[in-house]
């Protein structure tokens, strides 16, 4: 990779970097990576002697984001990492390598003196890595250099941190200077896709597109805003559902979300030969509506002789993680099943991105499924304590919903068609 002479705030926060922490915050793609790292190697070369570090939230994480990166950037002999020592040689020095991504982590540095740091993605790490960190950069002349994207408004290091920077070039590029008493010796760079003038126009108006919701304002915008107010913000029932189906290229994924006093959903999703993604026929099992909760041994029998009947054969069945024992009764009767990711935000942001660009249609043969997504909330309890989750009501079809298009994402990323945006 060829770095580019650093332009306008890029350059800028190279030269405004000279606190004890330097954070650059924003927008993806925005260039705050590699501003932040030609920073950084020229803290290296000049340094005092001392220990240096590396972090990202896991070792594989950081590999991927920084230090591939660098070593395409500088060539192997000035950059180098020793296999299975968990260290690189840069430019001459030693940099420990760490994954910080739970509360044990700070162990891993306990006890070192360091001269420098260097945190991808910091927001993600523990507070309690990044406390500790800190303690351990106590040779003078020691600097902090990291990236993160936003999150929410009470996220740690919003508050206990960025909100406190003696000097801040905000997204308008103005300088800010803090006169408050508990003004940290902290400068913060807040980027926009626009600080990044390498990117592809066509790319920044794909990803304006992609991102909706929370995440437009976090990752499109920068800013650090709350999970607020309904999930699928792109919902139109007028774009969204269909009443005549294509003919099915591919039957991706039966997808269910597992319950015996709730309810029990269960989605069938396909690729159509028009290149987008329908939601074409659900079942569900409500014991409290219905006429008694199901056994595991019936649940399988209804669901197998329901997708049977509709003469589909799904590649894959994806279960949520909480429905084990469920999964057994499926294998012993024959039916084969992967455990569906759970990872909430990121199948949300799938899913959110699938309707937005028109690619993820539903049939109106799932009515349940129509109901609960307009009602499908963030929760506003969690969003104050710093998390992002939707309230736990009326959840199932939704649930159902993301497990499949999330775990079946290899199988329709970069197979569908082009986006197609909502009339202004
Ligand atoms: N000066 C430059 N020279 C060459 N390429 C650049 C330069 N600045 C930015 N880029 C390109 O822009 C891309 C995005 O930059 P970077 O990875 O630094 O963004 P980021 O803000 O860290 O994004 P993310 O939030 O996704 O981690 C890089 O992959 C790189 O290809
Ligand atoms: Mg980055």
């Amino acid at each position: 990779m060829i770095i580019a002479p650093l332009v306008g705030k890029q350059l800028t926060s190279f030269e405004l970097s000279t606190a004890r922490i330097n954070l650059w915050d924003g927008s993806v793609r925005s260039s705050k990576t590699i501003s932040s790292l030609v920073r950084w190697l020229k803290f290296v070369r000049t340094a005092p002697p001392g220990p240096l570090l590396m972090v990202g939230k896991t070792e594989r994480t950081l590999r991927r984001n920084i230090l591939d990166p660098l070593v395409e950037m500088l060539g192997e002999h000035r950059c180098r990492v020793v296999a299975g020592s968990g260290e690189l040689h840069l430019l001459g020095r030693k940099v420990y390598l760490v994954g910080a991504n739970d509360e044990r982590a700070q162990e891993k540095i306990r006890g070192l003196s360091l001269v420098g740091a260097y945190c991808d993605e910091v927001s993600t790490l523990p507070e309690s890595f990044f406390v500790m960190l800190l303690t351990r950069l106590s040779i003078p002349g020691a600097a902090l250099f990291g990236t993160t994207n936003p999150d929410g408004p009470q996220h740690w290091l919003k508050v206990g941190y960025l909100d406190r920077a003696a000097l801040w070039l905000d997204h308008n590029g103005q300088l800010n200077h803090s006169t408050a008493g508990d003004a940290l010796n902290l400068h913060r760079f807040s980027f926009q896709l626009a600080d990044n003038p390498s990117l592809d126009p066509q790319y920044v108006a794909d990803v304006s597109a992609e991102f909706t919701g929370l995440w437009r304002r976090r990752l499109i915008l920068g800013e650090w805003c709350l999970a607020e107010g309904v999930v699928y913000e792109s919902w139109d029932p007028g774009r969204h559902v269909v009443t005549e189906l294509p003919a099915m290229a591919r039957w991706l994924v039966l997808a269910l979300d597992y319950g015996t006093t709730n309810p029990f959903h269960a989605l069938l999703i396909g690729l159509g030969v028009d290149r987008r993604l329908y939601v074409a026929h659900e079942w569900r099992w409500d014991s409290r509506k219905q006429r008694g909760s199901l056994t595991d041994a019936e649940y399988s029998a209804r669901l197998r002789a329901w997708v049977e009947g509709l003469g589909i054969r799904p590649e894959y069945t994806v279960i949520d993680p909480s429905a084990a024992s469920f999964r057994v009764q499926l294998h012993r009767d024959g039916w084969s099943s992967v455990l569906a990711d759970n990872d909430v935000v990121d199948g949300i942001r799938d899913v959110a991105s699938l309707l937005a660009t028109g690619r993820l249609l539903v049939s109106d043969q799932c009515p349940e499924l129509i109901a609960e997504i307009p009602a499908y909330a963030w929760d506003p309890k969690a969003a104050e304590k710093g998390e992002d989750k939707p309230i736990k009501v009326a959840d199932h079809g939704v649930d159902a919903l993301r497990y499949g298009i999330r775990t079946t994402r290899a199988l329709w990323h970069g197979q569908l068609a082009e986006p197609i945006l909502a009339a202004a």
